[in-house]
């Protein structure tokens, strides 16, 4: 593997690799990328994930630099490949790229000739955040296979239900769509099962994966109000009651309180939202250390 675009790039036995990898890494360092300088080049706001890869090449070992567009020369014009071809010049040796436009990764490694880790391209990818999402789902279940996995709300405009809508049925897993007709009208019916109510389904799953209802990207169309989403999608304290003894509630983060889930559940006992957090570290480890390895 030289660079790393989509879940789709990887079989199960390499995703399994990885969680397995990524196990190994939890809370731990080594000097797998010493004299390596890993560049975080994010043309997209993000928290988690950024954070998440400088830590993880710290804890390699490695140099970090970060770039975001808000305070570099992109603001004055500079293109995406001159922005990549300079981070190149000046030494860097592996690229995490995120960017509002679907490709734009490929893009990069193209350019600079450098291996890149996708760290969330427009509406499509956004691999390690799928890998992380599965390692935790394994932690918790003790498999993947034979779990159920109801994925509620944006699906359209979500590359994280992108990625999990092609690994969890690959890994033995059953994913049933949830929301308003608006976000889940291109749902791969050969893969997945769509409903237009969670109560429907709410009971029937391991998992209840919410996504956030992405306004920047066109979303806030789709339904009438933020109160009437909460209503009719919401994971609220009485639906969460519903949900089947030891099934736990999922979410990639940013949330929205009271929108796509209530306070009393992010913050409840069925939430494992920061242990998905957590997760991030030992992942980007483990797919840095690899693209580390197989470069050339
Ligand atoms: N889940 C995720 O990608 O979060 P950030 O946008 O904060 O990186």
């Amino acid at each position: 593997m030289k660079s790393l675009f989509t879940i789709a790039e990887l079989s199960s036995d390499q995703i399994v690799a990885l969680l397995d990898r990524a196990e190994s890494y939890t809370d731990k360092r080594t000097n797998e990328l010493v004299n390596v300088t890993v560049a975080t080049l994010f043309m997209e706001p993000s928290t988690r994930t950024r954070l998440s890869f400088e830590l993880a090449a710290h804890r390699l070992g490695a140099e970090v630099v970060s770039f975001a567009a808000e305070t570099s020369s992109v603001s004055k014009g500079e293109s995406l490949k001159d922005t990549a071809l300079t981070v190149a010049a000046l030494g860097v040796d592996l690229i995490v790229v995120r960017h509002p436009h679907a490709g734009s990764p490929e893009l990069v490694a193209g350019w600079t000739n450098r291996p890149v880790v996708n760290g969330g391209d427009g509406r499509r990818a956004h691999p390690t955040q799928t890998l992380l999402d599965l390692l935790t789902m394994r932690q918790i279940f003790g498999k993947i296979d034979g779990l159920t996995v109801g994925i509620v709300g944006d699906v359209g405009n979500s590359r994280v239900a992108r990625g999990l809508i092609d690994a969890l049925p690959r890994m033995g897993a059953g994913v049933t769509l949830v929301g308003p007709s608006t976000f889940t009208e291109s749902a791969p019916t050969d893969l997945v099962q769509v409903s237009h109510r969670i109560d429907e389904v709410i009971a029937t799953v391991d998992v209840v994966y919410l996504l956030r209802v992405q306004k920047e990207r066109g979303a806030g169309g789709g339904y009438p109000s933020d109160a009437s989403y909460h209503r009719r999608y919401g994971l609220n304290a009485a639906r969460q009651g519903l949900m089947k003894p030891g099934a736990v509630v999922m979410h990639p983060g940013p949330i929205n309180r009271g929108v796509e889930i209530a306070s009393e559940v992010a913050d409840g006992d069925r939430s494992v939202l920061l242990h998905q957090v957590r997760n991030g570290v030992p992942v980007r480890m483990a797919v840095m250390a690899s693209l580390w390895e197989g470069r050339s």
